[in-house]
């Protein structure tokens, strides 16, 4: 069996997750379900990066300590996978002690073969990137990343021979045509492997940084960040016996984006190599996503959160944008009109109109009952050609990772069974009792072109997959999908089988219905309820309290059980909050609650009072103050 192992960057616990890093994963969590869809055994890899300056900086910034600020942020990190359908075998922090030993043990292995120098060294370093610069690689003599002048900086410290290895690179990617994935980037690299390469700096002192993983061969430094970083993908596979690493190293494929393909294309294979480790099959590399035409940043004020526009578009359709729109390799721009557009165009336009339109008449001309192709159907009508050709066009592009490109070739067949429909009027043939086979054989052609489009989307929407093939009267293997062989053979759907009405796969989204707040001019909607006395409105004790925890109500994605702090007490909520906020948005949040509400039991959690939040279409805003009352204060 083939074994694909499939990386996503670790991500810096710096910063919450936002639609980049959602992006990476979601790309690798995509072509590692399309790689089982072959039949291959998988493991993909996720994790969070911990050490470092940059870590150090934000613990500060919210005075805690770096271990508890990393904790923190990887769990967030941890927590947005299963939102956004991404199913990862292991979620890998640097701060893990078995990382921490294998770090040590390779380090150790390249100090002991002569790789690692020491010495004094001055030079220009941006704080940033937590990294040394050439002044060729500075723009207007900036850093590229952070628009800052770097630091001339001297310090004795810890060398890699990374130059004495340049000329086995260059020959190395340059007889691995796939190596770096696409073009544009192997030859970017190239192109830098040119210059003289400069020795890696892989240590700091512990003078200037200790939140780090210290070298084995000096007790006074630490290891430089990347090359601690680096060493998860190893790590993650039980580097150097466990039978994962046997079985996955080196097919491994690393998602990146170009931000970081120096590390990954230099360092990586070069800090193998002097291990004695093979090298990894290759790197597939990103451009970058924008935002409203802008690099995102936190004072422009677009970084965008994917928890939230899942919240509002749903998990398939915001993973079908993010695969659809972006060419694999190139920047692309998000915007709440492009993800709308395609929402409305592609996925309710003409997937899910086809998908009820073909349900319907199935239900309408035959009561739902499958007729299937008659006897002596015409071999014209047979869609199985154009099934066939998109399902080619997308498995060669999906191997490719041209997830753009593999969707529209699912989306060609798509548009050829909505012109099917117009070329062969089934409306016009049920008024013929005469061709009453035909009818069935159209039918039956188009939800079997139906069937193969679930097949295919799955690893981009499993849910939206999952529905059709049950609506089409199939099982799904117990897996939760089928292999690409088993898509193939035409004619799956049994005869005879009865299908449901069929139901709405996506609602269309309404642009005028998107505005936060309802125009002044119009009426307020809801319409406002009938008129209270101040005596009525007495009865209801509204306090002031504080959200001391939170966490997830199992099996329920509405509710977040809350302890409130209330002055004098601390009350259980339980409050249908978590489509809108995560537990740990919540925690320290001001709110206003109704304190004499008769408490319930929701999912056999008891619910003491209630907390009050906005109803904004689909969407809950918590309520809060201008300031901050004491708990258990009331509010008049
Ligand atoms: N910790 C390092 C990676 C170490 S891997 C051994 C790091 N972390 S990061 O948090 O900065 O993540 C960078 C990665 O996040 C990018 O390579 C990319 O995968 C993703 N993205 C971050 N911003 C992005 C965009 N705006 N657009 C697309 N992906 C981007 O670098």
């Amino acid at each position: 069996m083939t074994c694909q192992y499939y990386t996503t960057p670790i991500y810096y616990v710096n910063a919450k997750p936002h639609l980049g890093h959602a992006y990476t994963s979601i790309a690798a969590d995509v072509a590692t379900r399309f790689k089982k869809m072959e039949g291959a055994d998988t493991f993909f890899l996720t994790g969070t990066d911990e050490h470092g300056d940059k870590i150090v900086q934000a613990a500060e910034k919210e005075n805690t300590t770096p271990k508890a600020y990393a904790d923190k942020i990887s769990k967030l990190f941890q927590d947005v996978l299963p939102l956004l359908n991404i199913e990862n075998n292991h979620f890998i922090r640097t701060t893990d002690p078995g990382h921490i030993e294998v770090v040590k043990s390779v380090l150790a292995t390249i100090y002991d073969k002569g790789d690692i120098y020491f010495s004094s060294y001055e030079g220009i370093y941006c704080f940033g990137c937590e990294r040394f610069y050439q002044e060729r690689e500075l723009v207007d003599g900036k850093c590229p990343d952070h628009g800052t002048v770097p630091e001339t900086i001297k310090e004795s410290n810890y060398f890699f021979k990374m130059s004495k290895y340049q000329d086995w690179l260059i020959e190395h990617i340059e007889t691995h045509p796939d190596f770096i994935r696409p073009e544009q980037y192997r030859k970017e690299l190239l192109s830098f492997l040119k210059e003289p390469l400069e020795d890696l700096c892989i240590s700091r002192p512990k003078t200037r940084l200790t939140w780090g993983i210290t070298l084995p061969f000096d007790e006074d430094y630490v290891t430089y960040v990347w090359f601690d970083a680096l060493v998860n993908y190893i790590t993650a596979l039980g580097y150097p016996d466990g039978d994962r690493f046997k079985k996955f190293w080196p097919t491994t494929r690393h998602f990146v984006a170009k931000d970081i393909i120096k590390p990954h294309g230099i360092y990586w294979p070069i800090m193998l190599k002097a291990a004695g480790i093979d090298i990894y099959n290759g790197l597939n590399v990103h451009g970058f996503w924008n935002v409203q035409g802008s690099k995102m940043s936190k004072s422009i004020g677009n970084v965008t959160d994917p928890v939230e526009v899942t919240g509002r578009f749903g998990v398939d359709a915001f993973r079908y944008f993010l695969m659809r729109e972006m060419v694999f390799g190139l920047d692309a721009n998000f915007t709440e009109d492009v993800i709308v557009a395609r929402i409305n165009s592609d996925l309710a336009n003409d997937l899910g109109n086809l998908f009820s339109r073909v349900l319907s008449m199935n239900y309408k001309y035959f009561k739902g009952s499958i007729q299937g192709p008659a006897a002596d159907s015409d071999k014209d009508l047979s869609l199985e050609p154009e099934a066939t050709a998109a399902l080619e066009a997308y498995t060669k592009a999906m191997a490719e990772c041209r997830f753009h490109k593999a969707l529209a070739s699912v989306w060609e067949l798509v548009s050829a069974m909505n012109k099917y429909i117009v070329a062969n009027e089934p409306w016009a043939l049920a008024k013929d009792p005469a061709r009453t086979g035909d009818l069935g054989t159209v039918l039956y052609e188009l939800l079997e072109g139906i069937r193969f489009v679930a097949g295919l989307i799955w690893p981009v929407m499993p849910e939206t997959s999952g529905k059709i093939i049950a609506a089409l009267g199939l099982e799904l293997p117990e897996k939760g999908f089928f292999n690409l062989d088993a898509i193939r053979p035409w004619g799956q759907i049994p005869r005879g089988i009865s299908l449901a009405k069929p139901q709405i796969l996506f609602p269309r989204v309404d642009v005028e219905k998107k505005a936060v707040e309802p125009p002044a001019a119009k009426p307020l909607k809801p319409a406002l309820k009938e008129e209270i006395t101040i005596d009525d409105f007495s009865k209801i004790d509204l306090r002031a309290g504080k959200i001391l925890s939170a966490e997830r109500i199992e099996k329920s994605d509405k509710l977040l059980k809350l302890q409130v702090n209330l002055g004098t007490q601390t009350r259980q909520i339980v409050a249908g909050i978590g489509k809108s906020y995560t537990p740990e948005d919540v925690v320290g949040k001001e709110v206003i609650v109704v304190a004499n509400l008769k408490p319930v039991k929701l999912m056999g959690e008891l619910s003491e009072g209630m907390v009050l939040a906005a109803s904004v279409k689909k969407n809950l805003v918590l309520s809060g103050f201008n300031g901050s009352p004491k708990p258990g204060c009331p509010i008049k």
